[in-house]
């Protein structure tokens, strides 16, 4: 497993908007490479600050967050730098970039509420600021980016000394003649020449026994979103590590089953929070919205070595046995133990838990209503009978 295929993935969910992708952090990964390099970093220098810029907004949760962060002057920048740091704290693997974060809309000459000011704030966290404010003014325009681009660079110039590092501000000014600097930033293909610019840089080796950890990171960011889902990432994967063990899955696939479960919900990213907490019965085209979200789990998932079965398990958790199920419509021959159980796991979390137009339920209710989708046709008869059998022990997960 590799660590840089990883991030190249998983950082473009944190760019999900409903209308699809956008390429916010693997733009900014690209810019700072190109500084980085002009600056003359290379090694674990430029790989830190190449896996701080594909993570940095991570604690920008919300559609509103990131709408304020594509405009060029953030009023309120720091929540989400203070939310990203928080939540790198709990992962082992990205603890030590918790700083850059904090610190990555922190002020050249200050003040900051890190407390830093120039040559004090995090190199790394001054690249990133200025590549980041880079792209968002990019985006802050239409028209051929080739005429836009002196009047973009004259608008960072000007807050050099100020907001950004005058060093970085020249060393940008010398990475960015040629056109195709420009060019590749707005190509469609961006990730691929990333990639490739990035070469060996991010080609990390990591245990499968690291995975949960980063996946975790993920599955907080999902939860992070609404109060209504702010456990469910982490219940489903209780259920289905639990309900998978039970139903004879041990050793290594219980390891995957526990990352499939956690990233079950990627795709949610691109779903606005008004749509997660509408009280009342979601309108179709609301409900279209709500659909995409496995469809996107498997594309953000699909390009991982090693992550066949995972991406399967975690996607397909709204599949039904009759064919009748979403985004893929994969009937019964399609759908493994591993995609059925976390297809329970799911259900029987949802339903426990409150939502917006109903409180979770008891386990009569939820009991019953299992049964009655097994019946139609929708879920497992095995694996639901495991579940049934001790919903006891299933329900007291939700307490831990
Ligand atoms: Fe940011
Ligand atoms: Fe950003
Ligand atoms: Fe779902």
């Amino acid at each position: 497993m590799n660590l840089g295929k990883l991030l190249f993935s998983l950082s473009t969910a944190l760019d999900f908007t409903y209308r699809g992708l956008a390429n916010h952090h693997h733009q900014v990964a690209y810019v700072v490479l190109a500084i980085g390099r002009g600056l003359g970093m290379d090694g674990k220098d430029l790989r830190r600050l190449c896996c701080a810029a594909l993570l940095h907004d991570v604690g920008a949760v919300t559609t509103g967050e990131k709408v304020a962060l594509s405009k060029f002057e953030v009023g309120e920048p720091f929540e989400h730098c203070d939310r990203g740091r928080r939540f790198l704290a709990d992962v082992p693997q990205f603890a030590f970039l918790g700083e850059v974060l904090a610190t990555h809309h922190d002020r050249w000459d200050g003040p900051n509420p890190s407390g830093f000011r120039r040559d004090g704030i995090p190199l790394d966290a001054r690249i990133i600021h200025l590549a980041d404010r880079l792209v968002v003014a990019m985006g802050d325009g239409a028209g051929d980016i080739l005429a836009r681009r002196d009047g973009i660079l004259g608008r960072l110039r000007a807050l050099g000394g100020r907001v950004f590092d005058p060093v970085l501000v020249e060393v940008l000014g010398d990475v960015s003649v040629p056109e195709s600097f420009w060019l590749d930033l707005e190509a469609g293909d961006l990730p691929a020449l990333l990639q490739e610019q990035a070469g060996d840089l991010l080609n990390v080796r990591i245990a499968p026994e690291e995975l949960p950890g980063v996946a975790g990171l993920f599955a907080r960011v999902i939860d992070a979103k609404s109060i209504f889902t702010h456990r469910h990432s982490n219940l489903v994967t209780r259920v289905a590590v639990e309900l998978a063990a039970r139903c004879g899955l041990s050793g290594e696939e219980l390891l995957e089953m526990r990352v499939a479960a956690l990233l079950h919900d990627l795709g949610k990213l691109s779903v606005p929070e008004g749509i997660l907490e509408k009280p009342g019965k979601l309108s179709p085209a609301e409900y279209n919205i709500i659909k995409r979200h496995t469809y996107y789990t498997y594309h953000i998932l699909r390009p991982i070595d090693g992550f066949e079965k995972i991406r399967e398990w975690a996607a397909y958790h709204h599949e039904r046995l009759d064919g009748a199920g979403y985004p893929f419509g994969i009937g019964a021959a399609g759908l493994d133990l591993g995609c059925r159980v976390v297809a329970v796991a799911d259900v029987f979390a949802a339903l426990t838990e409150d939502r917006p137009y109903r409180p979770g339920m008891d386990r009569v209710r939820v009991a019953e209503i299992i049964r009655r989708q097994v019946q139609a046709g929708a879920l497992d008869p095995d694996v639901t009978g495991v579940l049934l059998e001790s919903i006891d022990d299933f329900t007291s997960l939700k307490e831990l």
